[in-house]
């Protein structure tokens, strides 16, 4: 770049580094020679879409592609607000819930403003602050969650928004009703507050608390919610937040119209209407990934993070880089931790069994490979 074009940029867009999205997977598996690739690596749900969103996607007529989708989903928000038995103005769509994370930011922060987050967890929220020009106060985790306590304490007068991932990615914690309740009473309306339930429809604890509920008593509350994860629908990018009207409408100042494509709004609407059995076999099968991995990993003797939500995370004894590699020349993608600030951890997608053998069975195979010493 030259030195004109930097001197263009603001200071926090330099100092921002991109994130690098992983290549393409034709591409990797020329690059780690395998003919196929198990991708344990997006918690993606490896059951596909329901039956209903199939058929809506199958049905899909091409001359469509030329016309612009309903700019800003009204029938899905109406499918939405059937759904959960409010006003559908009360949600939001976007390109995923990612698109929404940048919508909510542009609404509520200005210059010298902050977000409050953990320092461990999905890092949309602290990336879009950054590269914004906002501070992201990060948090450490206590016991592997967020901590209520700190994150009061970290407020102040131009605190603006604090996100609370629950269950977080990716240690799959969460807080239970009276934590949560706590917490919105300690922060008294002084900020918005974004529960982003992306893994929700994975716990089955009722001591969860629903966010679409906490917002009819806590008005300076909203809900993130995704069709990427349980609703296996991550390809079309529909995830949504809900809130108050009034929050909603100053949200939707900022957000871009017409960026939820013309397949994923009926598809995401199809899979609402159908997601009972989807949802009971989703849980199975991540029920039963856990049973097959953790007597596994206890037996390998490694530390590992299982909470809620269909991903593991374990510890390795070497680094998480040279696992990777390792795991990719025998077809197995998973995510390395070092990134998100647990160095030399994996996590890994809970999918069907016989993946998660071919899984247990690579990486016992590189564990025995890295004590002898590989590179
Ligand atoms: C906690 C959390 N929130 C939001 C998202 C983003 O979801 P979307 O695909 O809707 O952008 C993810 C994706 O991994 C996530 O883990």
């Amino acid at each position: 770049m030259s030195p004109a074009i930097a001197e263009l940029v603001p200071e926090y867009i330099r100092a921002f580094e991109a994130y690098t999205p992983s290549r393409p997977d034709p591409v990797l598996m020329r690059q780690y020679g395998v003919d196929h690739l198990h991708r344990l690596n997006n918690n993606e749900n490896a059951l596909g879409p329901p039956p209903a969103a199939r058929k809506v996607i199958e049905a899909f007529q091409c001359d469509r592609s030329a016309i612009y989708p309903s700019g800003d989903c009204y029938a899905l928000r109406l499918a939405l607000a059937e759904r959960f038995g409010k006003d559908p103005e009360r949600f939001l769509v976007g390109n995923g819930s990612c698109e929404v994370i940048a919508s909510v930011i542009k609404a509520f922060c200005e210059k010298g403003d902050n977000i409050i987050t953990a320092d461990k967890t999905f890092a949309v929220y602290e990336w879009v602050a950054e590269f914004s020009g906002f501070e992201a106060r990060l948090i450490p985790l206590k016991d592997w969650g967020f901590d209520p306590d700190a994150m009061l304490a970290a407020m102040d007068s131009r605190t603006k928004i604090l996100f609370v991932c629950n269950p977080n990615n990716p240690t799959g914690t969460w807080w239970d009703r009276d934590t949560m309740e706590r917490f919105l009473r300690g922060v008294a309306g002084r900020a918005l507050v974004v529960i982003d339930e992306a893994y929700c429809e994975y716990v089955e604890d009722d001591r969860f608390p629903d966010a679409m509920e906490l917002m009819e008593r806590h008005p300076n509350v909203v809900a993130f919610r995704t069709f990427s994860k349980m609703y296996a629908l991550a390809g079309l990018r529909v995830g949504y937040v809900c809130g108050q009207r009034e929050a909603i409408d100053y949200i939707r100042r900022t957000h871009i119209v017409y960026s939820v494509n013309s397949m994923g709004q009926p598809a995401a609407a199809a899979a609402l209407s159908d997601d009972a059995e989807h949802i009971l076999a989703t849980r199975r099968m991540v029920a039963d990934a856990k049973a097959l991995l953790l007597p596994a990993f206890d037996e390998l003797g490694l530390h590992y993070v299982s909470n809620e939500g269909n991903f593991i995370m374990v510890e390795t004894p070497a680094s998480d880089s040279l696992i990777y590699r390792q795991l990719m020349r025998r077809g197995i993608m998973v995510r390395t931790m070092t990134g998100f600030r647990f160095p030399n951890w994996i996590r890994v997608s809970l999918v069907q069994e016989p993946v998660m053998r071919d899984f247990l069975t690579a990486f016992r195979d590189v564990i025995a490979v890295v004590a002898g010493g590989a590179s």
